[in-house]
């Protein structure tokens, strides 16, 4: 698949349909029209990689206590799906191995966002960049992440692949930190973005992406003000593949 994103990326799967992060939320994504996914990797304790968002198990599983604390086995023995809805019990956390899996099958673009867990940052970045580089005939792939240290050591460990720094709001500094990280694209929480501020970044050749947004006029919006994509949980309800442009 060439590099090209969509304007709507479902956000951790298809995260309003299907429970978060989860092999049934990228199907259900995929089965909306999507054409790429976001998905959050964290490190387990030990060293492996799996989708979760939260620090915590306790919103999202049957489980309860910190994510980093917990092996991938005992992990996997966990239900990722009930709290959503009954539909989905028995749904697993996946390994980012199946993720990207299940992408390829589905003919999916994934944007990896990282979540390194504290003093543990080179140690992700590693086995991200190992997982992505040894797997046969990878998804597109873009990765991001909130933490500079990482967006920075991506460039080194995994250099061929596009990469993004998160942020809640566009600093101050964003031109001399896109040229220290080299990053292809900014991705900014929606209600701190202005027309200005996207007009300049963008007028670098830097594209600026949005999360999250559930509301089809909010996307309008954000597009006339020239942001390039949005992330949203509900694709199917916030166009239809007809108003997709790539
Ligand atoms: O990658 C965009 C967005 O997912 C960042 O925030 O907290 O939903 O992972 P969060
Ligand atoms: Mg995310």
């Amino acid at each position: 698949m060439a590099f090209s994103l969509p304007n709507f990326i479902g956000h951790r799967g298809a995260a309003g349909y299907a429970p978060e992060n989860t092999l049934a939320s990228i199907h259900k994504a995929a089965c909306l029209g999507t054409s790429w996914v976001e998905f959050d990797v964290q490190l387990t304790y030990d060293s492996e990689l799996v989708l979760f968002h939260d620090n915590s198990l306790d919103r999202t599983t049957n489980g309860s206590g910190l994510l980093a604390d917990q092996r991938l086995k005992s992990l996997k023995d966990l239900d990722a799906g009930s709290w959503f809805g009954s539909d989905f019990t028995g749904e697993t956390i996946p390994t980012l191995t199946q993720a990207l899996g299940t992408a390829r099958e589905l003919d999916l673009g994934c944007n990896v966002e990282i979540k390194s867990s504290f003093g543990r940052e080179r140690e992700t970045v590693r086995a991200v960049a190992r997982t992505i580089v040894n797997f046969p005939k990878s998804p597109t792939i873009l990765v991001s992440s909130f933490c500079h240290e990482t967006v920075h050591m991506l460039k080194y460990y995994l250099p061929e692949v596009r990469r993004a720094l998160i942020v809640r709001k566009i600093p101050a500094n964003w031109q001399s930190l896109m040229k220290r990280m080299q990053c292809s694209s900014l991705h900014v929480s929606e209600e701190s973005l202005d027309q200005r501020q996207v007009q300049m970044v963008q007028s670098t050749g830097i594209k600026v992406l949005a999360f999250t947004i559930n509301d089809r006029k909010r996307a309008e919006h954000l597009f006339a003000m020239g942001v390039s994509s949005v992330f949203t949980d509900v694709p199917g309800k916030i166009f239809s593949p007809m108003t997709m442009a790539v």
